[in-house]
């Protein structure tokens, strides 16, 4: 009896040291760790995000742009110094991403409650859930335990973001490249159903492309003139820019997508065509999709267990 007993004990403390040690992230890490982590990643949220909308879009983008180079590992938020070149000055991100002070507020609180155990990787997770809530899109249980890198990557931050000018196979291949489906390109790309875009990012759609519709395409000209105002700024969903719906589809189904990129789900490729369709028509189906992408999106190769570190300030190594 004792000795079956210690046989099961024997196994038990096997299998929780094999769990502990297979780099899978969990959906309670902090629970004991930090409980009060998720109330005050979701406070910081909402209130940077009554102070100014848009940077709820901002801090989805950031864990996309984390997540895509390198996995998610908070590389995007380490700033260049003399001696390091971090990825904030790469195409995708300059003059483009931000959010990060709000970032820098959410960590020092964090830091304030339970020093050096947050990461900043998981922040950023917590802060894109937050934010697509806050603003009326669907939770999902965010998996935790990102550890946060001491290196940064410009190079594959250039490389591995696709660009707003990609056609509909460099699309596929640049998710497909990150372990995302057809279906996840489609569902993810929802996130521009709120945020902004610089007329840099669209100015060639609006003036060179047929499948955009004309009166749309003419009433973004008079703020993106053919040069100069580079940084001039369009809602990416024209109906409802702060709330995070199925509009998005609804405008790709009239060429009424701002970016290339947008336009390219709905031009003549019919994997893709079906699921716009799709998610244009339901907004529940699109949530379920949106959720289940974005987890899959944040468990993109993570730092666990000792790699890595909890860096204390998120914009550089300890
Ligand atoms: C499918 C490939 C994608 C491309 C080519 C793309 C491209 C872009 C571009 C060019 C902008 C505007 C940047 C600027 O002009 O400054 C933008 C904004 C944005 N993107 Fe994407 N994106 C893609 C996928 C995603 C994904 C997967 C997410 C999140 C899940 C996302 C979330 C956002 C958000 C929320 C904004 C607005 C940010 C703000 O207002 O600060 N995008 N994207
Ligand atoms: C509020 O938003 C503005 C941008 O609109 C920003 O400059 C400012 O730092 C924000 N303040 C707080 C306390 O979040
Ligand atoms: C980033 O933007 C700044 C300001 O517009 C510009 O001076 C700089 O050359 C850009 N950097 C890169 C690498 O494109
Ligand atoms: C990233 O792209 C920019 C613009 O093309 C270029 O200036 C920079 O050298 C590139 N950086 C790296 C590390 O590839
Ligand atoms: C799509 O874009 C890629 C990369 O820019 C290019 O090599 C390819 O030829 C393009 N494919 C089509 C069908 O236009
Ligand atoms: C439109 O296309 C032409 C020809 O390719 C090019 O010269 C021009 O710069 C483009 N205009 C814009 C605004 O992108
Ligand atoms: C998609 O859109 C572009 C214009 O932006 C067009 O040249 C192309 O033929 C369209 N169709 C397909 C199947 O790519
Ligand atoms: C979804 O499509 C069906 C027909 O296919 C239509 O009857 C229904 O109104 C659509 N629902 C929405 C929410 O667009």
């Amino acid at each position: 009896m004792a000795s079956s007993y210690n046989l099961v004990l024997l196994i038990l403390v096997i299998a929780g040291a094999f769990l502990e040690s297979n780099c899978k992230l969990t959906k309670n890490f902090y629970k004991c760790k930090c409980p009060k982590a998720l109330s005050i990643v979701q406070e910081e949220v909402i209130a940077a995000i009554k102070n100014e909308t848009r940077v709820g879009a901002s801090l989805l983008r950031l864990h996309f742009h984390d997540c895509f180079v390198n996995g998610c590992d908070a590389s995007v938020l380490l700033d260049d110094t003399s001696s390091f070149v971090g990825e904030k000055t790469a195409v995708p991100n300059n003059n483009s991403i931000r959010g990060f002070e709000v970032v820098d507020r959410i960590k020092a609180k964090l830091e304030k409650a339970c020093p050096g155990v947050v990461s900043c990787a998981d922040l950023l997770a917590l802060a894109a859930r937050e934010s697509t809530v806050y603003l009326g899109g669907p939770p999902w249980k965010v998996r935790l335990g990102r550890r946060d890198s001491t290196t940064a990557s410009r190079s594959a931050a250039n490389t591995s973001i696709p660009p707003p000018t990609s056609n509909i196979s460099a699309l596929i291949s640049s998710f497909s490249a990150q372990g995302l489906s057809l279906r996840d390109l489609v569902a993810l790309s929802g996130a521009h159903t709120i945020g902004r875009a610089r007329c840099t990012s669209f100015r060639s759609r609006i003036y060179n492309e047929s499948t955009i519709n004309a009166a749309f395409a003419r009433s973004l000209q008079g703020s993106c003139p053919r040069s100069g105002s580079d940084n001039n700024l369009a809602s990416l969903d024209l109906q409802t820019p702060t709330h995070f719906d199925n509009l998005y589809y609804k405008n790709l189904l009239k060429e009424k997508g701002l970016l290339h990129s947008d336009n390219e789900l709905y031009n003549g490729t019919s994997s893709t065509e079906k699921l716009v369709k799709k998610f244009a028509n339901n907004t529940f189906v699109f949530f379920k999709h949106f959720a289940k992408a974005m987890v899959k999106m944040g468990n993109i190769h993570p730092l666990t267990g000792s790699q890595g570190e909890i860096r204390t300030n998120c914009r550089r190594v300890n």
